[in-house]
C-alpha cells in the first residue's frame, strides 16, 4: 500500500483536479485532502481524520455514507451483468425498474426519463430535446434559452453557457449564443433595498418581460430554473415568484425546464421541488439524489406534452441521434433502484423537511443576531448563512478578504465541512437526509465557534 506522502506526490504529480487551483496544487501550496471511508453523515480522510460532511459530497450523498442495500445492489448488478447498453430498444431490468420509480415519484404530467450520467449532460440532453422539438413543430427560429444569474446547471458547453457565474465561463469563451440570462430571484441581494418581497417578483417578472420582448417571444425556446437558487447562493425564491414566472412563460409558449439535480428527491422535504412550488415543468433534471451518487447516474424527464412531439420526429426522421454509451448503465440503475427504495424506508424526505426546519431555526437561534450575519436562510435540508461587513446598510466585505473562505477553513478545523459558496461570503450546508438533530447541533455549535473566530 502507498504510503500518504507517495500518494500526495503521485496527486500533485499526475491528477487533474475539478475546480481547483492547479498551479497552487501542482506546488504542492494548497490543500489536499485524501478521503478514505464514510459511514452517515462522517467521512474519514487517510489520516484518521473524522468530519462530518454538512455539504453531502457535493450534495449528493443524500442518503448516508455506507448504505449497505445500495453497496449490495451494486455488487450484485455487477456480477450479474456489469454493463449492456440501451440503444434500439435494449433494456436492463434494474433500468427499466428505475425508469418507472422515477415516473411514480413525478408530476403527474411527467411521461418518460431519458437515462444520462451527470447533472451537466442531463441538461445538455434537455437543450437538445428543446430545439428538436420546436424543429419538430416547424418553428425553427424559436431556439433561445433563458437562464439567470447565479443559476448553475453544469459546465459542459451548453451547460456552462447556461450557469450564471462569471467563474464558470471566464476564458472558456462561454456563454454560447442563443443563450442570455435574467434576474436572480436573491430578495437579501435585491439592488434597491426599499423593496418589498412583492415589489421585487414583480421587478423580476418585468425584467424578464422586458428581455423577451427585446429578443421577440418566437425565438425564445425554454427558461431553465432550480426551484431554490443552489451554488448561486442557496437561495429559496421570494413568495410569488414560480407563480409569476410561470404565467409569463405560459403566456409565450416558452418550454420550463425544473434543473432539480439538488432538489430532486427530497432535498426541499418534498420529492421534487417542482410539486413544492407549484411548477408544471416541460422537463426536470435530475442526478445527485437519483443515486445518492453511489453511482453515476442522471436523467431528463420529459413531459406527456413533449413526449408526443417527440415521437412524431421519430415517425417523421427516424431513430432519435442521441444517446450515449453508458446511457442507463445498469450499475447507475441498480444503485438508484436501491437508493430511492432506502429514501422511503428511511423516511427520508420527511426527514429533510422536519430536521431541516430544526436545523435552520437553531442556526438562526445560534446566529441570528451576530453584527456579521446578513441573513439565514433555506428550505428544507438546505441553509445558508451569508456574512456582511454591515448589517444594517447591507454592506458586503471586500471580496479579496475572502472571508467565505476562511469561515469554512475554520469551520473544518472544528470537524465539520460547509462549502464556502463562489460568489459572496455564504457559508452553504446540504447535509445528507438522514441528519439527526444531534448533528444539526453540531453543526450549529461548530459554525458558531468558527464565526467567532474569523470575526469575533
Ligand atoms: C442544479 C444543478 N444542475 C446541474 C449540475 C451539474 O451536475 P454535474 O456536476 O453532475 O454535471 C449541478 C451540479 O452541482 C447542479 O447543482
Amino acid at each position: 500500500m502507498l504510503t500518504n506522502d507517495q500518494l500526495d506526490r503521485f496527486d500533485r504529480e499526475n491528477f487533474f483536479h475539478p475546480s481547483t487551483h492547479l498551479a497552487q496544487h501542482a506546488r504542492g501550496e494548497s490543500a489536499s485532502r485524501i478521503v478514505k471511508t464514510g459511514k452517515g453523515v462522517f467521512i474519514e480522510d487517510r489520516d484518521g481524520k473524522k468530519l462530518l460532511d454538512a455539504f453531502g459530497g457535493l450534495y449528493c450523498v443524500n442518503v448516508g455514507y455506507g448504505q449497505e442495500s445500495i453497496i449490495e445492489a451494486i455488487a450484485e448488478q455487477a456480477k450479474e451483468l456489469a454493463y449492456y447498453h440501451a440503444y434500439a430498444g435494449h433494456g436492463t431490468e434494474a433500468a427499466i425498474n428505475l425508469a418507472k420509480m422515477v415516473i411514480d415519484r413525478a408530476p403527474e404530467h411527467m411521461s418518460k426519463v431519458y437515462f444520462g450520467l451527470s447533472g451537466s449532460d442531463a441538461n445538455e440532453t434537455n437543450i437538445k430535446l428543446v430545439w428538436y422539438y420546436n424543429n419538430i413543430l416547424g418553428r425553427p427560429e424559436k431556439k433561445k434559452i433563458i437562464s439567470r444569474w447565479r443559476g448553475y446547471h453544469g459546465s459542459g458547453l451548453m451547460t456552462g453557457s447556461l450557469t450564471g457565474l462569471p467563474g464558470f465561463q471566464r476564458k472558456f469563451d462561454l456563454p454560447l449564443e442563443r443563450v442570455f440570462h435574467t434576474e436572480a430571484p436573491y430578495y437579501y441581494r435585491r439592488k434597491d433595498l426599499a423593496m418589498s418581497e412583492s415589489d421585487f417578483v414583480a421587478y423580476c417578472v418585468a425584467e424578464l418581460e422586458h428581455r423577451i420582448e427585446r429578443e421577440g417571444a418566437d425565438t425564445i425556446a425554454a427558461f431553465i430554473g432550480e426551484p431554490v437558487l443552489g451554488t448561486g447562493g442557496l437561495v429559496p425564491p421570494p413568495e410569488g415568484y414560480w407563480e409569476a414566472i410561470s404565467a409569463v412563460l405560459e403566456k409565450h409558449d416558452i418550454l420550463l425546464i425544473a434543473d432539480e439535480v439538488v432538489t430532486g428527491f427530497g432535498r426541499l422535504g418534498t420529492m421534487f421541488g417542482s410539486a413544492h412550488f407549484g411548477l408544471k415543468p416541460d422537463l426536470i433534471t435530475i442526478a445527485k439524489g437519483l443515486t445518492s451518487a453511489y453511482a453515476p447516474l442522471s436523467g431528463s424527464i420529459v413531459s406527456e406534452k413533449m413526449w408526443k412531439v417527440l415521437e412524431q420526429g421519430t415517425d417523421e426522421n427516424g431513430p432519435i441521434g442521441h444517446g450515449w454509451t453508458y446511457s442507463a448503465h445498469p450499475i447507475g440503475a441498480a444503485a438508484g433502484v436501491a437508493n430511492l427504495k432506502l429514501i422511503d424506508e428511511l423516511g427520508l424526505v420527511k426527514n429533510a423537511g422536519e430536521t431541516g426546519a430544526y436545523f435552520r431555526a437553531a442556526m438562526k437561534d445560534a446566529l441570528g443576531d451576530h453584527v456579521h450575519v446578513g441573513d439565514v436562510r433555506g428550505e428544507g435540508m438546505l441553509l445558508a448563512v451569508e456574512f456582511v461587513k454591515d448589517r444594517e446598510s447591507r454592506t458586503f466585505f471586500d471580496p479579496e478578504e475572502k472571508i467565505g473562505y476562511k469561515l469554512a477553513a475554520a469551520l473544518l478545523s472544528e470537524g465539520v465541512i460547509a462549502r464556502a459558496m463562489p460568489e459572496g461570503d455564504i457559508l452553504g450546508y446540504a447535509p445528507p437526509l438522514c441528519l439527526t438533530r444531534e448533528e444539526a447541533d453540531q453543526i450549529v455549535a461548530a459554525t458558531k465557534k468558527a464565526v467567532t473566530t474569523v470575526l469575533g
